[in-house]
């Protein structure tokens, strides 16, 4: 097993959560690698701090410059607002490095298209983060449907909703502004997680027609007076698809919501063709539906997928799984790429996959500018 050293850029919401994936690695039962955090870097004082606990980390900077700089870290994870994505994820090509990114992988789809000409010139090794698919109900829902059990394929569903905006005096954020956030607005935030199962599964949007909604546009700014909340809250793309194993275009949903009563952190995939069918959605993680033709009966199953992942686990067979648990599936299929060693499992979202859904989204805030059909 292979020491890997990480140095993460952007400390906040995301990259402690890399501190909890670390340490829970020891549930993995055999893996090729073995991350640490090593070194931090974020210009909030308190950000720094709150690594200051993890005995691993020995750096803590102010400058992302000095991570990207640095031979003694193996690996980073650029977790930070999107208007920093193009200029720190070119930097960390331009020099090399390996780096799990962040989604949306740029603010818009010149960034993305940016970033991606700098990683091809590069050595680096660069995946996007997209831990929902590591689901095992969305891991069975996957295998299914690249079987080829659907047969004809008739819609697919593929959402990410959850309720974060409901409450109107929640403050400002930087993911509330489209010049940080980016004008796709929720999806850049959630759009790629609704893409990478579909992309991989060959299912390429052709056109798109956009429904974009910007429910809330005012929020308490930092000492209570109302700013402007001018990104678009809730997206339905809804997307002519060119299947790639061959055969008619079918209609594809893409569905973000950030506003979404009833809905925490609802991630869904639903897909249905002539001859078979998968619903899967984190609200009932332990369940997964199919469907197939019994001549010219449908039968219907429920399967319990259990907590059985593509990286084994001591923990439990019959255990929920989590969001943690997706996470740390994730970082195991990117550092397992990275050492040439996934063999035939799941792999973490590619930089090829992140800039085909922005040209989706891209097309999609077109449509609903023109209110017409856009093509990516
Ligand atoms: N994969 C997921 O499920 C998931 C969930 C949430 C967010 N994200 C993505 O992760 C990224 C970060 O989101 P977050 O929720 O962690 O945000 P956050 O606001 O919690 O953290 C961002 C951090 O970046 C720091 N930062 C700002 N400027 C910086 C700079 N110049 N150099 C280094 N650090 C800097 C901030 O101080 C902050 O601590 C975004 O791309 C977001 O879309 C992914």
């Amino acid at each position: 097993m292979s020491d890997v050293r990480i140095g993460i850029i952007g400390g906040g919401l995301m990259g402690r959560e890399l501190v909890g994936v670390c340490g829970r690695w020891d549930l993995l039962i055999d893996h090729p690698s073995r991350p640490r955090v090593v070194a931090v870097a974020d210009p909030a004082p308190a950000a720094r701090d709150w690594f200051s606990h993890v005995d691993s980390v020995t750096t803590l900077s102010d400058d992302w410059r000095t991570l990207v700089e640095s031979d003694d870290i193996d690996v980073l994870y650029i977790a930070v607002p999107h208007d920093l994505h193009e200029e720190i994820y070119t930097a960390a090509a331009n020099a090399g490095r390996d780096f799990l990114a962040e989604k949306p992988f740029g603010i818009d789809l010149g960034a993305a298209e940016r970033i991606v000409t700098a990683i091809d010139a590069s050595t680096a090794f660069v995946r996007v983060s997209s831990e929902f698919p590591f689901y095992p109900g969305a891991q069975r829902a996957y295998a299914y449907a690249a079987s080829g059990a659907l047969g004809d394929l008739l819609d697919v569903r593929s959402g990410f909703w959850h309720s974060s905006d409901l409450n109107r005096s929640k403050p400002i954020n930087w993911k509330r502004r489209s010049d940080t956030c980016g004008a796709i607005g929720v999806m850049g935030d959630l759009g790629l997680h609704v893409a990478h199962l579909p992309l991989r599964l060959g299912w390429h949007p052709q056109s798109v027609y956009g429904r974009l909604d910007d429910v809330v546009q005012q929020r308490p700014g930092p000492d209570g007076t109302p700013v402007a909340c001018d990104t678009w809250d809730n997206a339905l793309l809804v997307c002519a698809t060119r299947p790639q194993a061959g055969g008619r275009d079918f209609t594809m949903l893409w569905e973000t919501r950030r506003i979404a009563p009833g809905h925490a952190n609802t991630w869904f995939i639903d897909a249905m063709g002539m001859d078979g069918g998968v619903q899967f959605s984190t609200r009932e993680p332990t369940l997964l539906r199919r469907f197939r033709m019994d001549g010219s009966e449908q039968v219907w199953e429920e399967i319990q997928p259990g907590n059985v992942s593509a990286w084994p686990v001591v923990s439990g067979a019959i255990f929920e799984f989590g969001f943690g648990d997706a996470l740390l599936q994730m970082w195991a299929s990117f550092l397992a790429e990275r050492a040439e060693a996934l063999g035939d499992r799941f792999g973490t979202a590619t930089p090829t996959e992140a800039l085909e859904s922005h040209r989706v989204f891209d097309a999609a805030l077109r449509s609903w500018q023109t209110q017409a059909l856009a093509f990516p």
